[in-house]
């Protein structure tokens, strides 16, 4: 017993001291860096006054600088019955007012959004979207974009060069400055003078102009300050000219492959999950898995459950996730989707009902062929009407205010290949997805309602399309469809969502979190 003891004692010893040899040997775990976000350097500071010089000349440019957004409504011009259904009007919603309105400290939580937005704002800042101008005339060569280079690691900057007159100098000097790393020679050429190796500001120089080129090819950037993507704006110069570019510094983007095996023939079972949310229907969506079954026996079927009283859902291929009680709606979503190993996973209600027309082949085709990320189908009523909810959305810039959202009935384009299929922002909630695109991008927080918001927060990152000619049936409506057009179901969904007393969090989510002041829809 004690012997061991002092065994084990003796060996912990020794691993801790192996332990603090591997940390104090290990490099850089020593340097300490500054991450705190920092906004402009000096290079930055150079860079906004030189644009600000250009675009002070141009009066448009300065003008469209300092505009902010509106949100105007359509004026009612005429009355007449279906009048709304061949021009659908245009509706104001003032976000600032229907959230502010109701809260206790308004200017406390409008000063809150602003810091949140300033920090968001240095977080996410790269000296890449920064606006570069060359200017004419500039003897300097030098690569304006696609320079890439891993944390820490060193490249030859490609593309230096200097043209000018050799006969009118004695000398020919170029400078190179940079914040997030130094410069070097990987090999030096005779008769250039090489100052700064191993700093951030590098001086060549040489009588002769054809050595400096020479040299130049020879340049190297290692960046010094870690960093997962960033960019670093580097300046090159002469003693009367100035250039900057940027030098991407990164992990580069990893890829997110799915192993589906291989397949001549698209096999549904190993490319796609089908996802669904359930609460208080389980008679509808025992339908729902029947009529799955009869035209895709062996898919995987994961079902989330926030039911008081959850019943057993069971069956081959089947997962089924109980939730605590009523955690709702979007949760639910993003708990399935959460489960999903397959490289698609297809979203839908657990009132919908598989037909012959539900051709999931032909979202998977048009998902493997095309750039799209998503892809919604569409929904037909009891009645016959098939609904497929398209949308465009933009947003547009508004100052300290907040943003302005545009939220359209329609399509940005047709898809070539694919008649029956068009490019959109929001579609409806039956859509086939590449799997990691849409994983977590459900917001919890929403938990009666919410379809649009995904899309909403989704802008910009992922690529919608929608096909007409995959048709899923939904079991149940209450209303008639077919009084009701497209975009008067849509107003309804935000005029609803607006005057509802528990739907705070929406108005939350679009004042507070998107840093809306204002949107319209149809
Ligand atoms: C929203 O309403 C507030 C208060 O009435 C007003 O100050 C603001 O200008 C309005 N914003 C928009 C975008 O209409
Ligand atoms: C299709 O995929 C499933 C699941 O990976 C597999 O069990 C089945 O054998 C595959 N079918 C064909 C025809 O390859």
């Amino acid at each position: 017993m004690r012997s061991s003891f002092k065994q084990c004692f003796g060996l912990l010893l020794i691993s801790v001291l192996l332990l603090s040899l591997f940390f104090a040997w290990s490099p850089g775990s020593l340097s300490v860096v500054d991450i705190r976000p920092k906004l402009r350097g000096q290079i930055d500071i150079i860079l906004e006054e030189k644009i600000q010089n250009i675009i002070s000349g141009y009066d448009v440019a300065h003008r469209l600088a300092q505009n902010t957004c509106m949100c105007l409504a359509d004026e009612e011009t005429f009355r007449l019955p279906f009048s709304n259904l061949l021009f659908p009007r245009v509706w104001a919603h003032n976000i600032s007012l229907a959230f502010l309105e109701s809260h206790p400290d308004p200017s406390g939580v409008q000063r809150h959004r602003a810091q949140e937005y300033s920090k968001f704002q240095e977080r996410s800042y790269s000296p890449a979207d920064v606006l570069i101008v060359a200017e004419a005339n500039s003897p300097l060569q030098y690569p304006t974009q696609g320079v890439e280079v891993r944390p820490l690691k060193t490249i030859i900057i490609p593309g230096l060069g200097l043209k000018e007159e050799t006969g009118s100098k004695i000398k020919h000097t170029v400078y190179l400055t940079a914040t997030l790393g130094t410069f070097d020679v990987a090999a030096t050429v005779e008769r250039v003078s090489v100052e700064g190796q191993g700093e951030k500001h590098m001086i060549l120089s040489s009588p002769l102009l054809s050595a400096l080129n020479r040299q130049l090819k020879f340049v190297t950037y290692t960046n010094t300050v870690f960093h997962p993507k960033t960019a670093d704006t580097v300046q090159f110069s002469t003693d009367v000219h100035q250039s900057f570019f940027t030098i991407k510094v990164g992990h580069g983007t990893l890829p997110k492959l799915y192993n589906s095996g291989y397949q001549s023939e698209y096999n549904i079972s190993a490319l796609v999950t089908i996802a669904t949310k359930t609460f208080l229907r389980y008679d509808k969506l025992k339908d729902l898995i029947d009529s799955i079954r009869q035209y895709y026996p062996t898919v995987t079927i994961v079902i989330a459950d926030d039911n008081e009283h959850p019943q057993p859902v069971t069956g081959p291929h089947i997962d089924h996730y109980i939730m605590p009680f009523g955690k709702g709606w979007f949760a639910g979503r993003n708990l399935a989707v959460s489960q999903v190993t397959t490289k698609y996973v297809l979203w839908v209600d657990d009132d919908f009902i598989f037909t012959a027309k539900t051709k999931l082949e032909m979202m998977v085709d048009i998902l493997e062929k095309t750039t799209l990320d998503l892809v919604g189908g569409a929904v037909r009523e009891v009645t016959g009407y098939a609904a497929t909810f398209r949308h465009t959305m933009s947003v547009e810039y508004g100052g300290e205010e907040g943003d302005c959202l545009h939220i359209r009935t329609g399509y940005h384009h047709v898809i070539e290949g694919f008649p029956n299929c068009v490019v959109a922002d929001a579609v409806i909630n039956f859509f086939l997805a590449r799997t990691y695109k849409v994983q977590g991008g459900f917001n919890p927080r929403l938990a009666r309602h919410g379809h649009l918001e995904f899309f909403i927060d989704a802008l910009g990152s992922l690529h919608v399309g929608s096909c007409s000619d995959v048709i899923v049936s939904h079991a149940s409506k209450i209303i008639p469809p077919w009084s009701k057009t497209e975009s008067q179901k849509s107003y309804d969904k935000f005029r609803y969502s607006f005057s509802n007393a528990d739907n705070d969090v929406h108005k939350e989510d679009f004042y507070f979190k998107n840093r809306f002041k204002c949107m319209t829809s149809h």
